[in-house]
C-alpha cells in the first residue's frame, strides 16, 4: 500500500474547513497531518465539531509556517480573503503544494485584485505562477501545477453556465446577466447579522448589486474564454436555505435558428469528459437539493426562441463544488489519481 499523501487545513475550524475534514476522512490516498484555526487554535476539533469526534483526534493549532512545512506535503488554506498571501510564500519555498479556497490567487493582475479586496500585495511573482483551480476549463494547467486559487461557488456556478457559449462564440458577450441565489452558509462561519436565523428565514433579497466582488473574477475567465473582453451583469441573492446555489443566466445569441436541442448537444459535447458536471435532458432544470453534499454541478438550458435568448440553468453545493470538493478535486488532478477520488456524486434526496 502507498504512503498515504498528508495534508493540512489551515482554517479548519469554519464551514470549509470542516468540508475538507470530512471528505478527507474518507479520501482512500490521504491522511489529514494538521489542521490550523486561528481563534480557535488550542481547541480539540472534536470539540468544536462533536460530529466528528469519533472519526479524529486532533487539535486546532495556530497557524505556525514551520510546524505546517514540517508536518504535511499539501495544505489547503480555507481562511478569509488576504490571508493566504502572507502564508503561501512561505509554504511553497517549504516545498508544499497549495490550494488556496479564498480570492487571494484567482487574479491574473493583482492591481484588479487590489482595487477590490483593498490590501498590500508584496507576492506578484507568486500570484502570477498561480493556476485557477476550475478543473472543467484549466484542467492541464491544475495538473502540474504547485499553487492553485480555487474558484468559490458564484464563480464556479457562473463560468460553467456560461463557458460553451463563450468560448463557441455563440453568444453576444456584452448581453450576459447572470442572476445567483446562494444559501446562508456562503458567508461562512463567523457570526454576521444578515445570516441569522431572524433576518434570513423567510425572506429574499438581492445584496452588492453590480459591485460584487466576484465579478472582476466572472469576467476575467468570460474574457480568456472568449478572447475578448467580457463585462457581466452579475446579481447575488441571499437565499433563507443552509447550503446550495442556482445561477440562472441570460445571454443573446449570435444565431437565433438555434433550438433548445442543438445547445444540449454542444454542452453535452463540451462536458463530456468532466466528471463533476452533469447536463440535463430537454425541459429539466437543475434544483440544488439534487447537489447538495456532492462534488457535482447540475446544468439544464432553455432556449427561447422568441426572445433569441438562451436561459443556462446551473446548481450546485456552495461547500463543495463551490469550494471544499472543487479544491480536492484539484489536489487529485495534481497527484495524478481520478479527478473524482473521495468526492462524492450522489446526494441525499429528498
Ligand atoms: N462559505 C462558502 O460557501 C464559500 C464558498 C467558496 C469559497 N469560500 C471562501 O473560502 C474561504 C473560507 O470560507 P468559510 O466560509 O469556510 O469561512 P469561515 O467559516 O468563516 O472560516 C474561516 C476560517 O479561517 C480561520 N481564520 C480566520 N482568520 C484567520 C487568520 N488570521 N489566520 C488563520 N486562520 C484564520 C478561522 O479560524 P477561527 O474559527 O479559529 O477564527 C476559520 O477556521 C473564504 O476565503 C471564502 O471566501 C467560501
Amino acid at each position: 500500500m502507498a504512503e498515504k499523501l498528508r495534508v493540512g487545513i489551515v482554517g479548519a475550524s469554519g464551514y470549509g474547513g470542516v468540508q475538507l475534514v470530512r471528505l478527507l476522512l474518507d479520501h482512500p490516498r490521504v491522511e489529514i497531518a494538521y489542521l490550523g484555526a486561528n481563534q480557535n487554535a488550542g481547541t480539540p476539533f472534536g470539540e468544536l465539531y462533536p460530529q466528528l469526534a469519533h472519526r479524529i483526534d486532533r487539535v486546532c493549532e495556530a497557524v505556525e509556517l514551520d510546524r505546517i512545512v514540517e508536518a504535511c506535503s499539501v495544505v489547503f488554506l480555507a481562511t478569509p480573503n488576504g490571508i493566504a498571501h502572507t502564508l503561501a510564500p512561505g509554504l511553497l519555498a517549504g516545498g508544499l503544494r497549495v490550494f488556496d479556497l479564498s480570492a487571494d490567487y484567482r487574479f491574473v493582475n493583482l492591481e484588479t485584485y487590489q482595487s477590490w479586496y483593498g490590501g498590500d500585495r508584496h507576492d506578484a511573482a507568486v500570484a502570477r505562477a498561480a493556476v485557477y483551480g476550475l478543473p472543467e476549463l484549466y484542467r492541464e494547467r491544475i495538473r502540474t501545477a504547485r499553487l492553485v486559487g480555487c474558484p468559490g461557488c458564484y464563480p464556479t456556478a457562473s463560468l460553467l453556465a456560461a463557458a460553451p457559449l463563450l468560448k463557441q462564440g455563440l453568444i453576444d458577450p456584452r448581453s450576459l446577466i447572470i442572476d445567483a441565489k446562494s444559501g446562508v452558509s456562503g458567508a461562512g462561519r463567523a457570526l454576521k447579522t444578515g445570516s441569522l436565523f431572524a433576518e434570513a428565514d423567510s425572506s429574499v433579497a438581492a445584496y452588492n448589486v453590480a459591485r460584487h466582488r466576484h465579478i472582476p473574477e466572472i469576467e476575467q475567465i468570460c474574457s480568456d474564454l472568449a478572447g475578448m473582453r467580457v463585462q457581466v451583469q452579475f446579481t447575488p441573492h441571499l437565499i433563507p436555505m443552509s447550503r446550495g446555489m442556482l445561477v440562472t443566466l441570460y445571454a443573446q445569441l449570435r444565431d437565433p435558428g438555434l433550438v433548445s436541442e442543438d445547445m444540449l448537444t454542444i454542452y453535452e459535447a463540451f462536458y463530456r469528459q468532466a466528471p463533476a458536471v452533469r447536463v440535463l435532458g430537454s425541459g429539466i432544470y437543475p434544483q440544488t437539493k439534487w447537489a447538495s453534499g456532492t462534488n457535482t454541478c447540475f446544468i439544464g438550458l432553455e432556449v427561447d426562441p422568441r426572445t433569441e435568448r438562451v436561459v443556462v440553468l446551473s446548481a450546485l453545493d456552495n461547500l463543495v463544488k463551490g469550494q471544499s470538493g472543487q479544491a480536492i478535486q484539484a489536489m487529485n488532478l495534481t497527484q495524478g489519481w481520478e479527478e473524482m477520488l473521495g468526492l462524492p456524486a450522489i446526494g441525499f434526496y429528498p
